[in-house]
């Protein structure tokens, strides 16, 4: 025996690292030998991506012989192909041509394939990151039992502008949390390695700074300084490259006039050299033609040339690349080498995927029926909807709600809607039974101890009234009132900038309406993004942040306005009191005028007309139960740069219910280089307490906390004094020390 395990030792240290380094050499080599195979017509073939003619996320083009091309090698990909039978009737075409390279096919699988998720945004609110793992796990699960290779996602782009449809589908504002989420949504989707049959190619997107368009408007310019990029809104990529993500996709807009999709400063000097990225970049859609549009280059010859030598690997969907990268490289404008590097990357994938070994590997029709009727995948999407939920008010605890014998109301046009708790970006199905909707999430949960009453009320949009005397009628019959409104679920997401960002239509008048009545009304909200709803703010007794929570939106709403489930979500976005608040952030720099209270005129970067705080603080939510912090001690006061200060400090449920709390360190540098924000959110630990229990939690600083990108953008450490502020909220600082780096 013992002689056994010495063989297997000995295997292990001399020959196992070789066997490995001979298997991955296998895939380069694999891949260097099917280039020399190749012409250039077949390289530039994987380098064009088309969408599947059954669905557009984009300007279409008509293009009669897609499967013509398919067949003869000159696609690499396609998007938008739902499905085992369809993934196979194009892969078997694929394998028709001369060297039968197989086709990568991708889809937007932002939060759920089948069982559909919270919106990103509203996950993000969670700040549990293995619940957002999970549910990119699932996605992952379903969608690979359904043919599909590669998702577009994890969605990574900072905002801190709501006019920005498209916040629903990122993680809100503050690049730390988004960087931590950005890792946990790589490996929920790549698992623990490609080439799982559970695993797909993820994608972080869009690269880069897409979420600053100018004004929130939807691929506007984007103009800002080198610093604020890199400390702003690139760490979410970054943290994505570490994470091993498989692929990037660029970005529609410009940087600094530069369209991201021939910036080679972004990707081949920061993606593909400081970050040392061996994945691919596929373009956004049609991004590569549209700098003809930006005034970038005169045409698509221009363009594709400006492109691939940038870095941009794969052409979606603009034709570009198949109609002019040949006739570059034969008239000398662009080299092969940069053609053979794309396409190296391509490949590698491929392989990697196990595609080559078995280009039918996720086309197995059993396994796509039973993995799309998983119901322990509608557990899983349960629990993470009940935890992305905001609870932004309870006056007198009218949450939560009992479940005998009580008259409820639900009121409001979102209600009884199904494909609404959706939200942007779900695969959209058929059937929409799957769907638990709020009125049958809370039917369901009452059975028969209570009545459940229901009114529409009104539209989501137009400004008609005539709903507003039964919804009267109905709320006056119950013991409370619940009112379910926002936005429709189209209204947030891509190319849905909004100039306003109130509640829409007359919704805001049928809270007053029936607040009117006496009765005590909770308003739940469901959106893709933060909207102002200041009246309902201070008037209703009771407001529920529920974002679009996917399939099982109506259970997840009803475990949290029943008690079943102590609401925890923190917001991952600043909500504005009004548009013209906007940009507005909780990680701002002080001024040499700093604004410090509602009065002071002079010293103030302010509005005269409007206060200066938001509606709602980034990092704030309540719970049913309380938490006192306190006993903060610090390991040391000082510190040198190799050195680190653990905090430790008590948090006590001191509340009936047990409760999670996020609990969050900020940082602030006070005097630096540069000017440095008011706080920064450094660290945060979502802990579980029952009614009466204390834990010690323990947050450890050491130099990466302290450090930030100085004027030569150098991550480093200054010595100095930096304040230490623990809190339930950016806005809501419990705890505050200081401490000093030598
Ligand atoms: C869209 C989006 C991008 C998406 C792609 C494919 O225009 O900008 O996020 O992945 O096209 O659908």
């Amino acid at each position: 025996m013992k002689c056994l395990v010495r063989l297997c030792l000995l295997w292990l240290v001399l020959v196992q690292p070789h066997f490995v380094a001979a298997q991955k050499k296998t895939i380069d080599q694999r891949v260097d030998s099917l280039l020399q195979l190749m012409t250039l017509e077949e390289k530039v073939g994987q380098m064009n991506q088309y969408s599947g003619p059954w669905a557009h996320t984009g300007p279409i083009t008509e293009d009669g012989n897609i499967l013509q091309q398919v067949q003869e090698g000159k696609l690499g990909s396609m998007l938008n192909i739902n499905g085992v039978a369809h993934t196979k009737e194009l892969q078997t075409l694929a394998l028709k041509s001369r060297l039968k390279i197989p086709l990568l096919f991708g889809q937007d699988v932002i939060h759920g394939y089948r069982t559909t998720f919270p919106i990103p945004l509203g996950e993000a609110a969670s700040w549990d990151l293995e619940a957002m793992e999970q549910s990119a796990r699932v996605a992952a699960t379903e969608a690979a039992a359904s043919g599909i290779h590669w998702t577009f996602a994890p969605m990574v782009d900072i905002s801190r502008d709501p006019r920005w449809g498209r916040v629903m589908e990122g993680a809100g504002e503050d690049p730390y949390l988004g960087s931590l989420i950005a890792k946990a949504r790589v490996k929920g989707f790549q698992g623990n390695k490609l080439g799982d049959i559970n695993s797909v190619m993820a994608c972080a997107k869009h690269f880069a700074a897409y979420g600053a368009a100018i004004g929130g408007r939807d691929y506007n310019s984007v103009d800002m300084s080198d610093r604020t990029l890199w400390e702003i809104y690139l760490p979410p990529f970054k943290a994505a490259a570490e994470a091993g993500v498989a692929t990037f996709m660029n970005s529609f807009n410009d940087l600094n006039g530069v369209p991201a999709s021939a910036s080679s400063y972004l990707q081949r000097d920061i993606l593909k050299g400081k970050w040392n990225f061996t994945g691919f970049v596929v373009s956004d859609w049609g991004s590569i033609g549209e700098m003809i549009k930006h005034g970038y280059v005169k045409d698509c010859y221009e363009a594709s040339q400006a492109a691939v030598m940038a870095g941009s690997d794969m052409d979606m969907e603009s034709r570009c690349y198949t109609q002019n990268l040949v006739h570059l490289v034969k008239e000398g404008k662009v080299p092969e080498t940069v053609i053979d590097d794309a396409v190296r990357r391509i490949l590698r994938k491929k392989f990697e995927l196990g595609l080559f070994e078995d280009p039918f590997r996720f086309c197995d029709v059993k396994r796509e029926q039973q993995a799309l009727n998983n119901p322990k995948h509608k557990a899983i999407a349960r629990d993470v909807a009940k935890k992305s939920v905001v609870l932004l008010k309870n006056n007198n605890n009218v949450l939560p709600l009992s479940k005998q014998a009580k008259t409820i109301a639900i009121i409001g046009p979102l209600a009884k809607s199904e494909r609404d708790m959706l939200g942007f970006w779900a695969v959209d199905w058929p059937d929409s039974s799957y769907i638990v909707s709020q009125f049958e999430g809370i039917q369901q949960k009452l059975g028969n101890n209570s009545k459940l009453l229901y009114a529409m009320g009104c539209n989501i949009e137009d400004n008609s009234t005539s709903g507003f005397a039964e919804a009267i009628e109905v709320a006056q019959k119950a013991d409370v009132v619940l009112l379910s409104v926002g936005e429709r679920r189209d209204m947030s997401g891509e190319a849905k900038s909004r100039s306003t960002i109130h509640l829409p239509g007359v919704q805001e008048e049928l809270i007053k309406a029936i607040k009117a009545t006496g009765k005590p009304v909770v308003v739940l909200i469901n959106a893709g993004r933060p909207l102002i709803f200041n009246w309902t703010a201070d008037n209703a007794d009771a407001i529920v942040y529920t974002w679009w929570l996917g399939s099982e939106a109506g259970n997840a709403i009803a475990d949290v306005l029943f008690g079943d489930y102590n609401p925890a979500g923190k917001l991952p976005m600043t909500f504005p009191r009004s548009e013209g608040q906007l940009p507005i952030y909780y990680n701002f720099l002080n001024t040499g005028r700093p604004a410090e209270n509602d009065k002071d005129r002079f010293y103030r970067s302010a509005y005269n007309d409007l206060s200066i705080y938001p509606k709602y603080a980034f990092g704030y939510g309540l719970s049913y139960t309380n938490f006192k912090y306190d006993n903060l001690k610090l390991s040391a006061e000082t510190m040198n740069m190799d050195g680190k200060i653990t905090l430790s400090f008590s948090v006590t449920n001191t509340g009936n219910y047990t409760g999670e709390e996020v609990v969050q360190l900020y940082l602030r540098d006070e005097f630096a280089s540069l000017v440095r924000p008011v706080k920064e959110l450094k660290d945060f630990k979502k802990i579980l307490l029952k009614p009466g229990e204390t834990k010690e939690i323990n947050f450890v600083i050491d130099k990466e906390k302290l450090s930030f990108y100085n004027q030569k953008l150098e991550w480093v450490a200054e010595p100095g004094t930096f304040q230490v502020m623990i809190g339930s909220a950016s806005d809501d600082i419990r705890l505050k020390s200081k401490i000093e780096l030598r």
